[in-house]
């Protein structure tokens, strides 16, 4: 993954959530205005075909709608106020808005053919110039990753852990990923070491507190996903 000569990666959450509405163009443009070196977002793919922006299963604590986004027309949604007058962004527009400024993480929210389209966009981003390694998919539904992975093997994955697996990193080495991303509230120092020694990196979500980033960054961590870019960059030698 290339972030410059940053030593310690700073991955705005759903662009910077802190700071603007999230999982919108403008948070997207906030977080790249920010600092950050990369950005996240999540992505789900709508029964219509659209890849859409958007972190719940439903739209009541983000948007004007209610109910769940699945079961929403496509029109209706784009229809949708998320915050601050933006419209939910389709992956498309995020990429073009971002225009290779930073590294993009796209996390596969929903499974059953979304790995394969997002690797059918990202596909002619490739084509039109975009370095793989600018980007990075991701998901904690591993066999949609695997999915992805094989519809686009040479675009990075990184392997989602909400928990301690058995075999520590053993997941991230079957899928041959380029990264862990870590719960912070699961970061068990064997883990990190086992990453590292499979040549993984490891981000952490969500951290917020500088404290906190100072001591994930001594134990070896290779970044931070955060609402609050601004806070983390300090902790980061480019
Ligand atoms: O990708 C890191 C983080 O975004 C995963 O959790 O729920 O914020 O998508 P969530
Ligand atoms: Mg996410």
């Amino acid at each position: 993954m290339g972030a410059g000569n940053s030593d310690f990666l700073v991955i705005g959450h759903r662009g910077a959530r802190g700071h603007a509405p999230e999982n919108t163009l403008l948070a997207l443009d906030t977080g790249i205005l920010l600092g950050a070196h990369w950005v996240e977002f999540d992505v789900q793919l709508h029964p219509e075909g659209a890849l859409l922006v958007f972190h719940d299963l439903t739209l009541d604590r983000t948007t004007n709608g209610k109910g769940p986004l699945q079961q929403c027309d496509f029109a209706t949604l784009r229809g949708l106020d998320a915050g601050q007058g933006q419209q939910i962004p389709t992956l498309e527009e995020a990429l073009d808005l971002i225009e290779q400024r930073v590294g993009v993480n796209i996390e596969l929210k929903t499974a059953e053919g979304t790995g394969e389209a997002v690797a059918g966009v990202l596909r002619q981003y490739l084509d039109a110039g975009w370095p793989a390694e600018r980007f990075l998919v991701s998901s904690f539904h591993l066999p949609e990753l695997w999915e992805f992975h094989q519809a686009a093997p040479e675009i990075p994955i990184g392997v989602l852990l909400g928990g301690v697996p058995l075999d520590w990193a053993g997941c991230a080495t079957e899928l041959q990923a380029a990264a862990v991303n870590l719960s912070s509230e699961f970061v068990d120092p064997r883990l990190v070491a086992d990453a590292k020694a499979h040549d993984c990196k490891v981000y952490v979500y969500t951290v917020n507190d500088p404290a906190e980033m100072r001591a994930l960054r001594a134990l070896g961590v290779d970044g931070v996903f955060t609402d609050y870019p601004d806070r983390a960059l300090k902790f980061s030698r480019t």
